[in-house]
């Protein structure tokens, strides 16, 4: 018998060494350069998907949509601040720095959740005068880099965020590139024009819970203990990390889990360091409940929240409110398929677009180019922004609905199972169909 003559199918690739690798091994030849990009993890992970909401039956009983009420409002800040935060939705728009974004953007970003009843967050690069101007509740980053820092900022504020980390890149620094340094990036973050910047990974005031502490009362006394003081962390440790912002005296703890977004870093820290949001929040919550300030300090969780089902399983684990980031871009027309023919001309096409760090971006959001920032209209994004979130809002009431619930807090993690093990050992919820949840209670 001719063996030879058998047909065969051989595998044409290696599991291991597929095309994306064998062509990432050869780019890092050519160059001797990392990869730096924009938005978060690309590679499927444990996510909101594979979680599922048990609607109400015979043993518990739905809510009528058009006649029952579904709040969804939220207070933010309630431990110390004398002007907690009180928004109508429990959706607001994570910190995202002029700089990787144009005014333009930042301002569209107020507008659209102010119409929403939100807030919104500056970033690594200080606070604009269209983005106060257009944000009837804005909190303002305090960062490592201390990049736009103003004490007069801080008082404009509704609230003030201490950035710790992000889920993208937990450890690390922010990065622009000079491309993106103009003139007014670099007036307000006191650089020089069109060098590649890199922020520090750790604030120079403090090394651990103590100082934090520290500084977290130096802001109070700046601001009258007025305002909410978060404090926002990338997701890696949960457990430990929240309750040491609590010691630190957090009003509010900010989540981000490692499928968050970012404007630019290394890709290897995107899609290698950090703890998927999901696997995140209910060590979260188990520290703020053993502290016995779980709703007394609130929790906002983010990293790939994109439609109200994850909004209602956030808030089902425990979170008070989530924060968005790259779907409120893509809302706003990031990656929109009317510029492809110009995506593809920067090696690109729409909806993979992710060299935010480059500033070529042709819907003009991730951009400090004049002419391409010039052509999103901040009042229509704006618009389009408060749409979706409306949308998100009415889908995670849709869903509480159907689980009897007349506030979107009053979800629970009860209401929830999970399609594969690795979601219910993360989630903490049975297993769909089962009573089982894999893990040991140990975080
Ligand atoms: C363009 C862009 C710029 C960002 N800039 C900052 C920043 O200046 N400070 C910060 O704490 N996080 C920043 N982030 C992270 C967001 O605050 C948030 O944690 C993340 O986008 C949430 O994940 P999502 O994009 O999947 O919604 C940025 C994210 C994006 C997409």
């Amino acid at each position: 018998m001719d063996i030879d003559a058998i047909p065969r199918t051989l595998p044409r690739f290696s599991a291991t060494f597929d095309p994306h690798t064998l062509a990432e091994i050869r780019r890092a030849a050519a160059t001797g350069i990392y990869d730096i990009r924009g938005g978060g993890t690309k590679r499927a992970l444990p996510h909101f998907d594979d979680l599922l909401f048990l609607g109400a039956s015979v043993s518990r009983y739905p809510l009528e949509g058009y006649r029952e009420k579904c709040a969804t409002d939220v207070w933010l800040g309630t431990r110390f601040a004398s002007k907690p935060i009180h928004l109508k939705i429990p959706i607001t728009i994570a910190g995202m720095s002029f700089g990787a974004l144009s005014g333009q953007a930042k301002e569209a970003l107020g507008r659209g959740a102010t119409i929403a009843g939100t807030s919104t967050t500056t970033g690594d690069g200080g606070m604009t005068p269209e983005e106060r101007g257009q944000s009837e509740t804005l909190v303002y980053q305090y960062l490592p880099s201390r990049y736009g820092m103003n004490p007069d900022d801080l008082r404009k504020a509704d609230a003030i965020e201490v950035v710790i980390g992000q889920g993208a890149k937990p450890g690390g620094g922010g990065m622009l590139l000079g491309q993106k340094i103009s003139d007014r990036v670099a007036a307000m973050r006191d650089l020089p024009k069109g060098i590649d910047q890199r922020s520090a990974c750790r604030h120079p005031d403090w090394t651990g819970p103590d100082d934090l502490e520290i500084k977290i009362g130096e802001l109070r006394e700046i601001t009258d203990w007025e305002k909410p003081i978060y404090v926002k962390i990338g997701a890696t440790r949960p457990y430990y990390d929240v309750a040491l912002a609590v010691k630190s005296g957090a009003d509010v703890v900010v989540l981000d889990g490692m499928q968050g977004g970012t404007a630019a870093t290394q890709d290897v820290f995107i899609e290698h360091v950090g703890i998927p949001i999901l696997a995140a929040i209910r060590p979260a919550v188990q520290a703020l409940q053993d502290l016995g300030m779980h709703r007394k300090v609130q929790l906002i969780v983010s990293g790939g929240i994109r439609n109200g089902a994850d909004v209602a399983k956030a808030l089902a684990l425990g979170a008070d409110a989530v924060a968005i980031g790259t779907a409120a871009l893509v809302a706003l027309g990031d990656n929109d398929p009317r510029y492809e023919a110009e995506y593809q001309a920067i090696g690109s096409t729409a909806g993979a677009y992710d060299d935010w760090q480059d500033g070529r971006d042709p819907a003009g959001i991730t951009t400090q180019d004049p002419d391409l920032a010039a052509r999103l209209d901040p009042v229509a994004a704006g618009r389009r922004l408060a749409n979706y979130l409306s949308v998100m809002t009415l889908e995670a009431q849709t869903i509480a609905r159907a689980c009897g619930k007349s506030h979107l807090h009053n979800l629970e993690p009860e209401d929830l199972v999970a399609l594969t093990i690795e979601a219910a050992a993360m989630a903490r919820v049975p297993l769909a169909g089962t009573d089982w949840i894999p893990g040991t209670g140990r975080f």
